[in-house]
């Protein structure tokens, strides 16, 4: 059996499982540790060392960061601590953890898990998973492949940085009804159909697990579905592309 160590970095929480990466499952409990604060680096590394090394298996560990991974260095910090910014990721990490390691954007390992294991199966074409939370993630996925690092949430739209008005929580910091808060992410999706084209929508993050007041509000000329994977999709994501990048380590080079 394949398996590899999935971990998701979020901003207070940091969550990790051993997952079966022929079909997607949970291996073991998730695990969840809170996210150090501050969240410098060094803090999130012993973190992040202490909940793999506590499953005491030797596998691939896949980590997924709410930031830009380019060629293992974070070019980004939006909602993590800023010192994230320019920081290798295997120098930081890859002696604390049991095994080889693939390192991505939380965003792009919600794509990955959703196209490959979730609602997004065998869909051809570009899948555009778009996760609504803290901030507003975005994964472009092709026949499979994933183009890495697709920042859609700071697209600027109506004069504001369309996560500050739209991710999910824009909508509690703003007290908005559901109605009003579904015809701006309608919106903003109509923007990203005339932008790229997608041959459908996968809507994630915490707020697709209670859809029933907001997801058939959402209109759009692509189809949409919810994502499957909710919370998990991180963790499910980053060990499929640990798995990916032992096996073949170019189709992780831009990621
Ligand atoms: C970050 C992305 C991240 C998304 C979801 C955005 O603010 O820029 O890199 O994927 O939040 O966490």
């Amino acid at each position: 059996m394949t398996h590899a160590i999935g971990v998701d970095v979020g901003g207070t929480g940091i969550k990790a499982s051993v997952v079966d990466t022929a079909t997607g499952e949970l291996l073991e409990m998730r695990r969840r540790l809170d996210t150090p604060k501050p969240a410098t680096p060094a803090a999130v590394r012993d973190t992040i060392a202490e909940l793999v090394n506590g499953f005491g298996v030797s596998a691939p560990v896949g980590i997924a960061l709410p930031a830009i991974v380019r060629h293992g260095v974070a070019l980004s910090a939006a909602n993590i601590d800023p010192s994230w910014v320019g920081v290798s990721l295997p120098e930081l990490l890859d002696d604390a953890l049991p095994g080889p390691a693939a390192y991505l954007n939380d965003a792009d390992a919600a794509g990955l898990a959703e196209t490959e294991y979730g609602a997004g199966r065998g869909q051809q074409g570009l899948v555009l998973t778009i996760t609504l939370g803290t901030g507003i993630g975005a994964a472009m996925v092709y026949d499979g492949t994933l183009i890495p690092n697709a920042e859609f949430g700071h697209l600027e739209l109506d004069g504001a940085v369309a996560e500050s008005t739209t991710s999910a929580r824009a909508r509690e910091i703003t007290g908005l009804d559901w109605e009003p808060w579904a015809a701006k992410v309608s919106r903003y999706l109509k923007h990203l159909e005339r932008l790229v084209s997608p041959d459908l929508f996968l809507l994630g993050g915490g707020v697709s697990r209670t859809p029933e007041p907001w997801f058939h509000l959402i209109d759009v000329d692509t189809p949409v579905r919810l994502a499957t994977l909710i919370n998990n999709a991180g963790i499910i994501g980053s060990a499929y592309a640990a798995t990916v990048a032992q096996a073949d380590p170019i189709a992780l080079s831009g990621s």
